[in-house]
């Protein structure tokens, strides 16, 4: 399955779920993640992040790697349910874009 990774994080852009064609995207306060099991590895979102969150779980850079679970993890939360259209990114996404290692600020 494909992965979104940290740069999702407070910025949260969407452009990515207009396009899935298996309604494969979970939303939070301030990530979205894509549930493994759906996921056909079609590769359509990847193009669509400004950010280039979202990485093949077998091209994961070697600091992303933990994405994995964690999107298999917060996909299964009960509180995250399906996003399938685009919506306004958060209010803060211009300075959080460029930022690195945000895990931290993950709301769950
Ligand atoms: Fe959806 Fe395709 Fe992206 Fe998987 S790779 S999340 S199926 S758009
Ligand atoms: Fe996140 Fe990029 Fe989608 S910032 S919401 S993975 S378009």
């Amino acid at each position: 399955p494909f992965v979104v990774t940290d740069s999702c994080i407070r910025c949260k852009y969407t452009d990515c779920v207009d396009v899935c064609p298996m309604d494969c995207f979970r939303q939070g306060p301030n990530f979205l993640v894509i549930a493994p099991e759906d996921c056909i590895d079609c590769s359509m979102c990847v193009p669509e992040c400004p950010v280039g969150a979202i990485y093949n779980e077998t091209d994961l850079p070697g600091e992303q790697r933990h994405f994995a679970e964690i999107n298999a993890r917060l996909a299964a939360h009960p509180d995250w349910k399906p996003i399938t259209r685009s919506q306004a990114p958060l209010p803060d996404h211009e300075a959080w874009r460029d930022v690195a290692n945000k895990l931290e600020f993950l709301e769950q």
